[in-house]
C-alpha cells in the first residue's frame, strides 16, 4: 500500500508569471505573493538575478505569513501553465527621455517575451506594463495572437491613483476616499477626466475651483517625469506594482472591478484597431466588458489625439520590428 497521496488538479493554486525581474517585476511579484493572491513565477535575461530574489522573496514567507511559492528562473519553460503572464521586460526611461524613446529598445524585448510565454502558457491572460504601454501592448495582442479580452496593458490604474492622491493631498482626505479616472495613452496625451472625480460622490468641482483642478491634472500627467528626474536612474516601481497587482487580483478572484485598463478597441469611444486605456470590467475572463461613458466634446477630442499618436507609434514599432527579421 503506498503512503502517497495525491493532490486533485483544484488544489493547484494558480501561477503568475512575472517576466523582467528588475524594479516593477520583483515589487510585483513581492505584491502577488504578500497579498496572497497567486504562487510566482519571476523570469529575467540575467542569469542567477531571478533565482536570488525568489530565494529572499521566499525566506520572507514566515514573517509575512503566507505560503505562497515563488521561483525564480532565465528558462520559460519553468513558467508553464500560467493563468496570468506580465511582462515588464525591457528598459525604463533616464532623465529626458520619453517613454517614445522606449520604443526602439523594448520593441523586440516586449514581442520576444510574448511569444516564448505562451508557447509554455496558451491558455494565460497577458498583462503588460513595458513602456511604451499602448504601443507594447498592441505589439503583444498581435504576437501572441489571443482575442482581445485576454491582452491588456497597465497605465490607467497607475494614473488614476495618482490623479486621486494629488486631489487627496489637496484636500487634506483619505485617498481611498478618492474616486477617479484617467483614459487614453501611458504619457503626455493621458485624459484624466476630471469632471468624473468625486470624492465620496461629492464632484471634486464642487470641492476645488477650476485652476486647481488643472494644476493637479497636470501634475498627474508629468507625475512619472517627475520621480524619473528625481531618482536620477530609472522610474516608479512602488505604486506602479500596486497597481499591476490590482489588476491581477482582479482577474484571479474574479472581482470585476470597473478599472481604466488598455484595451483593444474595435469601435468603442469611435475608435479603431488601437490600444488605449478606456474604463474596463476585469474579471477571470480578462476583460469582460469596455464601458463607454458620455464624453464631452472636449474630452473626445483628447481621446482621439491621444489615440492617433498611439496609432503613429504602432506604425513605427511595425517598421522596426520587420527591419530587425
Ligand atoms: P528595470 O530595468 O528595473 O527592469 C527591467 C528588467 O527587464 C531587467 O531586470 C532586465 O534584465 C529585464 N530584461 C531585459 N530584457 C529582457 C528579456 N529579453 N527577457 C527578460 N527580461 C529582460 O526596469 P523597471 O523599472 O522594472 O521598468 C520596466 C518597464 O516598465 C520599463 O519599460 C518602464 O518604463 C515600464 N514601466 C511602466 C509603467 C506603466 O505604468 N505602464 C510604470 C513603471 C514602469
Ligand atoms: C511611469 O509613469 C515610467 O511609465 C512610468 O512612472
Amino acid at each position: 500500500m503506498s503512503n502517497s497521496l495525491s493532490s486533485p488538479t483544484s488544489c493547484k493554486s494558480p501561477r503568475v508569471t512575472v517576466v523582467g525581474a528588475g524594479r516593477v517585476g520583483s515589487t510585483l511579484a513581492q505584491r502577488i505573493a504578500e497579498k496572497n493572491i497567486a504562487d510566482v513565477v519571476l523570469l529575467d535575461i540575467v542569469e542567477g538575478m531571478p533565482q536570488g530574489l525568489a530565494l529572499d522573496l521566499l525566506e520572507a514567507r514566515g514573517l509575512e505569513l503566507h505560503n505562497r511559492q515563488i521561483i525564480g528562473t532565465n528558462n520559460y519553460a519553468d513558467t508553464a501553465n500560467s493563468a496570468i503572464v506580465v511582462i515588464t521586460a525591457g528598459f525604463p526611461r533616464k532623465p529626458g527621455m520619453s517613454r517614445d524613446d522606449l520604443l526602439q529598445i523594448n520593441a523586440k524585448i516586449v514581442v520576444d517575451a510574448a511569444k516564448n510565454a505562451i508557447a509554455h502558457s496558451p491558455h494565460a491572460i497577458f498583462m503588460v506594463v513595458t513602456n511604451p504601454l499602448d504601443v507594447m501592448t498592441y505589439l503583444t495582442w498581435q504576437a501572441t495572437g489571443l482575442p482581445r479580452n485576454l491582452v491588456m496593458g497597465m497605465a490607467g490604474v497607475l494614473d488614476s491613483a495618482r490623479f486621486e492622491t494629488f486631489i487627496a493631498l489637496e484636500l487634506g482626505v483619505l485617498p481611498a476616499d478618492v474616486n477617479a479616472m484617467v483614459l487614453g495613452s501611458h504619457g503626455d496625451l493621458m485624459v484624466p477626466l476630471a469632471r468624473y472625480a468625486t470624492v465620496n460622490g461629492i464632484p471634486i468641482s464642487e470641492l476645488l475651483d477650476a485652476a486647481t483642478i488643472e494644476r493637479l491634472v497636470a501634475k498627474t500627467r508629468n507625475s512619472g517625469a517627475e520621480i524619473v528626474e528625481l531618482m536620477h536612474t530609472g522610474g516608479a516601481f512602488f505604486a506602479p506594482a500596486s497597481a499591476t497587482s490590482v489588476m491581477v487580483e482582479s482577474i484571479i478572484l474574479n472581482q470585476s472591478r470597473f478599472l481604466p485598463v488598455a484595451a483593444y478597441l474595435q469601435g468603442e469611444y469611435g475608435l479603431n484597431d488601437v490600444v488605449i486605456g478606456v474604463p474596463c470590467r476585469l474579471g477571470c475572463g480578462g476583460i469582460e466588458k469596455i464601458l463607454e461613458l458620455t464624453l464631452n466634446d472636449q474630452e473626445k477630442t483628447a481621446l482621439q489625439t491621444s489615440a492617433n499618436s498611439v496609432r503613429q507609434n504602432i506604425q513605427q514599432a511595425q517598421e522596426i520590428l520587420s527591419a530587425t527579421v
